[in-house]
């Protein structure tokens, strides 16, 4: 593809495009090489590593809404050691950008994988997940809180130093400014808003829960006012970038964001049924260039 220059400079990395990949729906991107050609992209979120493998939640784990998705994966992964000898040297060899997102069950398990990743090669940037609704420890739990948001983004930028730091938040919050502001003085490079939003479901024929852990995360349509919300209020809170991500599912909901004031914006959910969206977005940007952000 060509037309006009729609790179994006965020810390010290610079994609060719600012449309990502958000992290889950495709896994390590390698999933979707026979569907679309993931190299075009901006970047591609991998699924979230912590420094263990982890099998993730039991029960049922997705649930379609009539305008959304739930989900309970509970951080499933193959662990850092796995991630980094094979999931991310293939993603580099099919030519993806790839955006390694970290989270941890606890600081110990942080820091273990912050140790892990300093140093190895194929990647300059990380998005660190302080949002999971769908884990007990870590996670969302920590993403409320702007002095752990504080404390975990301030150690990625020491230790990671010189990669390109983002900081995904959690829109299950009264207030998402407050945690943006933390992460952009602790050393963050962009914000990345939103996460999913906690829902439920019951199954009325039988009486039962959906979910074994009662509450699961909200993704797809539904959830774009909220996302486009959070970016608008950080965009004129914070001076670093924000990447905006919830509820795209067309090329207007892209541009959006980008009126909203995102510098970049990653696709999710819509990626299940319109997996060629990312590639319409990026042709749509080059054609007519990145909307300006809107005054106010
Ligand atoms: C099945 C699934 C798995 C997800 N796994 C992760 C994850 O591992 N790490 C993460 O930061 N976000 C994860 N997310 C959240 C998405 O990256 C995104 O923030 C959210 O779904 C909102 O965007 P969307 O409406 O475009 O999907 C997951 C979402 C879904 C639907």
């Amino acid at each position: 593809m060509s037309g006009r220059g729609v790179e994006v400079t965020i810390g010290s990395a610079v994609f060719k495009n600012p449309v990502f990949l958000a992290s889950g729906p495709a896994g390590y991107g390698l999933e979707y090489e026979t569907v679309i050609d993931l190299a075009v992209l901006g970047g591609v979120v991998a699924k979230t590593i912590t420094y263990k493998p982890l099998v993730g939640n039991r029960g049922a784990r997705l649930r379609e809404t009539p305008s959304g998705l739930l989900n309970s994966i509970g951080l499933e992964n193959v662990g850092c050691e796995a991630f980094l000898s094979e999931k991310l040297p293939a993603m580099v060899e099919r030519g993806m950008r790839p955006i390694v997102s970290i989270g941890a069950e606890g600081w110990e398990d942080y820091e273990r994988l912050l140790e892990r990743l300093s140093g190895t090669e194929g990647f300059d940037a990380v998005e660190i997940n302080l949002s999971c609704p769908n884990v007990d420890i870590g996670g969302m739990a920590v993403g409320r809180d702007p002095e752990l948001v504080e404390k975990y983004v301030r150690r990625a930028s020491e230790v990671l130093g010189g990669k390109c730091i983002l900081a995904k938040l959690t829109p299950n919050v009264e207030d998402i400014v407050p945690l943006a502001l933390s992460a952009e003085g602790a050393g963050a490079d962009g914000i990345v808003a939103v996460n999913t939003i906690v829902g439920m479901d019951i199954d009325v024929r039988n009486r039962k829960l959906v979910f074994d852990r009662v509450t699961a995360g909200l993704s797809g349509p539904a959830i774009l006012p909220v996302a486009l919300a959070a970016v608008w209020k950080i965009a004129r809170s914070v001076e670093i970038p924000v990447v905006g991500v919830g509820g795209i599912s067309s090329v207007d909901d892209a541009l959006k964001f980008f009126m909203a004031g995102a510098a970049a914006v990653e696709v999710g959910t819509a990626i299940f049924y319109d997996p060629e969206l990312p590639v319409r977005i990026i042709e749509r940007l080059e054609k007519d260039g990145i909307p300006e952000r809107l005054s106010g």
